[in-house]
């Protein structure tokens, strides 16, 4: 995927039919628990493994000619995520930002969050493999581990070294900042740890 470049919705809308628009979110929610009774996971963020094999977040292309950029959300969750999503109906509140890639094709793609409930977050789980897309767009579904174990290396910087899709892996770090799920120096340090 080529450089992105952000841009606000309205010139993201503005844009000609040259122009294909992909929506995804990141769907979150507070974890209590702790890893081996010691290391606390704070939140629960989900991702899936794609048809590609590469990470990712539910979402997909949407046509803003046809609807709304967040029918079209809300239609590639349900796919994706199976029922379990309809009841979310994420909306312009949950929008976070667009970018705009030139290369391999024109690509908008417009990024969402939202905080769920634990017992939410766990439907959706329960939910996802019957999912339409589950076993042929969705391989499955996993939670990003957002601690970085003691020899500096297991955790967010080893999961940080998979295959992402497009600006997924992007998405995630700014996400992760800006919602405050990790604070920014460990962030840092975890993609500096990231084994290549
Ligand atoms: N997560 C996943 N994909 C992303 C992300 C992200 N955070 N950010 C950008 N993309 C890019 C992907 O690289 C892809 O090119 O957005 C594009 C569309 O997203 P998908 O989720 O792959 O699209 P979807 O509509 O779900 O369809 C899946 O079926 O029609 C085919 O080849 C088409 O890739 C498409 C596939
Ligand atoms: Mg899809
Ligand atoms: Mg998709």
């Amino acid at each position: 995927m080529g450089e992105s470049r952000p841009l606000s919705r309205s010139e993201a809308l503005q844009l000609g039919p040259g122009w294909r628009h992909a929506c995804h979110a990141l769907l979150y929610a507070p974890c209590p628990g702790r890893l081996f009774g010691v290391v606390p996971l704070g939140h629960a963020v989900l991702m899936q493994m794609r048809f590609d094999g590469r990470l990712g977040f539910p979402g997909g292309f949407v046509d803003p000619r046809t609807g709304s950029l967040e029918d079209g959300l809300n239609r590639e969750l349900q796919e994706e995520l199976g029922p379990g999503a309809a009841p979310l109906c994420l909306a312009e509140g949950d929008y976070l930002g667009s970018c705009r890639v030139e290369a391999p094709q024109r690509l908008v793609t417009h990024f969402y969050t939202r905080r769920l409930s634990l017992e939410q977050f766990r439907a959706l789980e329960e939910g996802a493999t019957r999912a339409q897309e589950h076993g042929l767009e969705v391989m499955g579904l996993v939670r990003v581990p957002l601690y970085t174990l003691r020899d500096g290396v297991g955790g967010l910087p080893t999961f940080l070294s998979n295959a992402f899709a497009g600006g997924a892996r992007e998405q995630l770090l700014e996400s992760l900042g800006i919602l405050g799920l990790v604070p920014e120096a460990q962030l840092s340090e975890a993609v500096a740890a990231s084994p290549k």
